[in-house]
């Protein structure tokens, strides 16, 4: 540890029962059990950092919890942020907030597109991508991610296939959930050249932008920053509350340069009342930025410990099961098929043998099959019982 900076603590267990934790909450209902331990909805069993708690703590100070405004300095400190780490500028005008990503990815929908109009995404990919689509009564159209050497690339070829005269929109997720994939700026660049030849807007999830993993030797690139094109057709939507583990505050950002597709966009938020926050979303928002880099780093490298110890586990003590190796996040994809149990049976196996709540992989679409998401960002003791568990329910299978 260098001189002077604080030592955050991974390795504590925390009880969050009694916080209508979510991932708790909902047990019984996904994994038929509420004996599990608790390892799928994608937020963090560590502590939110302290200077995130502090900011909250100190406007509870204030006796009146009125109407509040974004303080200004959200907008600087989400671009310096940005600049700083992803070393783009975004200008104060394509700037604004927005209460969600997942909501965001709904309202760029509804404010983009019209009904019957296709979307393309590029399963197995976050489940409410597919959401978004079908409820809002879109077409989901699929381009599947291939599997190379471990680790999932786009297939470009299929994706030339499914242009219509109907696609209307792209949704991408950089980096990639469930896979960790970080697109490379060469594979961005081809696939903004295609979408550009088809004249497609794209929307940009980067939510898990700013956990690039320290042993994946990758860097997170920004779609719109690939070609004068991307710049002006990708509507970019980023977030504090995955990497600081705050995702119940709800505050993240959208930076679209296009002042036409941006009115668009804007225009549907605030026609819905939906571009301001709550109370606390700047000032975390605020807080997490200025405040956040050293917690930000020792979180990744414990993560990557812990990704670390999984793949060691499983290598040497259940082989048939295969981890995708993350270059982002907290989220693991793990190939189960040679455990010989289709997808459904996999997952109770989790649940009711092994005791453990992972998500099942069909909910990502295409390329699911036999596959389930284990979230790692927990402390190594959790980890370290869950291989247990999973080692001996494997063992007494055979
Ligand atoms: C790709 C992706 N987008 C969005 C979200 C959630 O965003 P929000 O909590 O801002 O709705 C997640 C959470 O796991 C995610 O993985």
């Amino acid at each position: 540890m260098e001189q002077g900076k604080p030592q955050y603590n991974f390795n504590e267990v925390i009880d969050r029962h009694d916080t209508n934790a979510i991932k708790l909450e909902r047990c019984k209902a996904l994994f038929g059990t509420e004996d599990v331990l608790p390892l799928w909805v994608a937020d963090m069993d560590f502590k939110t950092p302290d200077f995130i708690i502090k900011a909250i703590q100190q406007r509870l100070e204030h006796p009146i919890l009125g109407y509040t405004m974004l303080p200004k300095e959200f907008y600087s400190s989400t671009s310096k942020w940005i600049k700083d780490h992803h070393d783009w500028d975004v200008h104060r005008e394509w700037l604004g907030f927005l209460p969600g990503i997942v909501p965001g990815l709904s309202f760029a929908v509804q404010a983009l597109t019209s009904p019957g109009d296709e979307i393309i995404v590029q399963p197995p990919v976050y489940y409410p991508f597919f959401h978004v689509i079908e409820k809002n009564h879109r077409v989901l159209v699929t381009n599947p991610l291939k599997e190379e050497a471990g680790r999932f690339v786009m297939d470009f070829e299929d994706l030339e296939q499914k242009f219509t005269a109907k696609t209307k929109l792209f949704i991408l997720c950089n980096p990639h959930n469930p896979g960790g994939r970080v697109w490379s700026k060469e594979e961005l660049k081809q696939f903004a050249y295609i979408c550009e030849k088809h004249q497609v807007t794209i929307i940009s999830d980067e939510i898990h932008a700013d956990m690039v993993l320290p042993g994946s030797n990758c860097m997170h690139t920004p779609l719109a920053t690939v070609s004068a094109w991307s710049e002006q057709n990708t509507v970019t939507f980023m977030a504090p509350t995955k990497v600081f583990n705050m995702p119940g505050i709800i505050s993240s950002a959208y930076i679209v340069p296009n002042s036409e597709l941006r009115q668009r966009f804007a225009l549907f938020l605030e026609a819905s009342e939906m571009n301001g926050g709550n109370m606390f979303a700047g000032i975390t928002a605020m807080a997490a930025y200025e405040n956040g880099e050293e917690w930000r780093k020792q979180m990744l490298d414990y993560v990557q410990g812990n990704i670390e110890y999984l793949a060691d586990f499983l290598k040497n003590n259940i082989p048939q099961i295969n981890p995708m190796i993350p270059e982002a996040s907290f989220l693991v994809w793990l190939d189960c098929e040679a455990l010989g149990m289709e997808t459904d049976e996999l997952h109770k196996f989790f649940s009711l043998k092994a005791g453990l709540g992972l998500n099942k992989g069909t909910i990502f679409g295409t390329g699911g099959e036999y596959h389930l998401r284990l979230n790692v960002a927990c402390p190594r003791s959790i980890l370290e019982q869950a291989m247990k568990q999973l080692q001996q329910a494997v063992n007494s299978k055979q």
